[in-house]
């Protein structure tokens, strides 16, 4: 300070100094300079001048003005994307929204080669939102959906914070399972969820994929399953049975079965069922032959033989000794009731008496003449 004021009262007496030495020849260029202009030496040697200083335009003394360096334009000055901003005797840039000055500084001035550089916005991630894709642009960046997103309340590309626009999962609702199939489980309904159909119950696989899986579309696709309704085809009788009527081939139908002739039901079921494996299930009866048992000889007769005692054997009867046959079949079946049938012949008692000549001549006579 003072020093400072040392200087002033040196640089005083000296102006004083000058102007008395220029009242007597002529006024001191320099004591005319404007406040923002500096006294220099002519070019040519010939005297002072006064230039106005960097950053000022004017005659350099009675005026001195601000040039304004950004008027002929900020992208000249500034380089590319930028703001100019003037200031008194100097200037400094800014760089548009969306770029950064090279210094990674908020201002600067060109000299040093800092310009302004685009902003990679998509560096910062969950720009976009769930299910977005940021893209990077020269000042901006938009945003569209990536695979099984759909953009909603908007259109793509979008920006996120001028429009409403976002993007949401691709939802495809519920399967919904083709005729003759039911859904068999599905991992959700959005995007890549996975649904597995069955044929419904009685049903076979007869072509295409049992898997649909939810697409970027929207929809369901991939499964084309077609079913057809299990046929068992015709029922086999068991041994010694004989298939009595069936309402059809396929799932749910019934069979009846019964004892074939000469047979008789031992055990199980005489009904058989369509099943969804395209089997007859349920029907296990078994059935034996018939067995009259030994037959029995009517009275007054004796049995000769035998061939056996089941369904179809058949037995001879013959009159026991002393009787004679009177009426009636001599031949027994083992028929399928389980009785011995046909043989009813009935013998009579051999009457001697009728035996002509076994008591003689007179007994003849006698019996005549008693008539007589
Ligand atoms: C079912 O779709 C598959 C592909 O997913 C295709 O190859 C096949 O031909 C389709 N089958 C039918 C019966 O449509
Ligand atoms: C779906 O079909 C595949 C063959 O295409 C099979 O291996 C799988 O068992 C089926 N799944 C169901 C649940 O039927
Ligand atoms: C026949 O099947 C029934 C069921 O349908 C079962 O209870 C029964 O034990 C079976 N009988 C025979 C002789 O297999
Ligand atoms: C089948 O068996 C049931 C008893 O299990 C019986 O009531 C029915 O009469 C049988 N039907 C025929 C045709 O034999
Ligand atoms: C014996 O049976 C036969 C048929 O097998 C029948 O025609 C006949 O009348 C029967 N005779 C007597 C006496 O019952
Ligand atoms: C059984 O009767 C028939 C006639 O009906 C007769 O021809 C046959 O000889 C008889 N058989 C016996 C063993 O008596």
């Amino acid at each position: 300070m003072e020093d400072r004021n040392t200087a002033m009262i040196v640089l005083l007496l000296l102006c004083v100094t000058a102007e008395m030495q220029v009242a007597g020849l002529s006024l001191d260029v320099c004591a005319r300079c404007h406040p923002k202009a500096t006294c220099d030496d002519k070019s040519d040697r010939s005297g002072k001048v006064c230039n106005c200083k960097y950053g000022f335009v004017g005659n350099g003394i009675s005026h001195c003005r601000d040039k304004d360096e950004c008027q002929i334009g900020a992208s000249k000055i500034c380089g590319l994307h930028s703001d100019c901003h003037n200031t008194q005797g100097s200037y400094f840039c800014t760089c548009l929204s969306g770029f950064i000055p090279s210094n990674n500084m908020d201002m600067f001035t060109p000299n040093d080669g800092t310009h302004c550089q685009d902003i990679d916005e998509c560096t910062v991630t969950g720009l976009c939102g769930e299910g977005g894709q940021c893209r990077n642009l020269v000042g901006n960046f938009e945003c569209s959906c990536i695979l099984g997103y759909e953009v909603q309340n908007g259109a793509e590309p979008f920006h996120p914070h001028r429009d409403k626009a976002s993007c949401k999962v691709v939802d495809c609702g519920r399967p919904e399972a083709a005729e003759d199939t039911v859904l068999l489980s599905v991992s959700g309904t959005t995007y890549g969820s996975a649904a597995m159909f069955v044929c419904k119950e009685g049903f076979v696989w007869r072509r295409g994929n049992n898997r649909s899986v939810c697409e970027d579309d929207g929809l369901w696709r991939g499964g084309n399953m077609s079913c057809e309704v299990v046929d068992c085809g015709r029922p086999e009788a068991a041994e010694d049975t004989v298939l009595l009527s069936v309402s059809g081939t396929t799932y749910g139908s019934a069979a009846m079965f019964v004892c074939k002739e000469g047979f008789v039901w031992r055990r199980g079921n005489n009904r058989s069922v369509c099943e969804d494996d395209g089997l007859w299930r349920g029907g296990n009866m078994s059935c034996e032959v018939v067995d009259c048992g030994r037959p029995e000889a009517a009275e007054d007769t004796v049995l000769l033989s035998v061939s056996g005692t089941t369904y179809g054997s058949a037995a001879m009867f013959v009159c026991k000794e002393g009787f004679v046959w009177r009426r009636g079949n001599n031949r027994s079946v083992c028929e399928d009731d389980g009785l011995w049938r046909g043989g009813n012949m009935s013998c009579e008692d051999i009457d001697e008496c009728t035996v002509t000549g076994l008591c003689g001549e007179g007994g003849a006579v006698q019996e005549s003449g008693g008539k007589l």
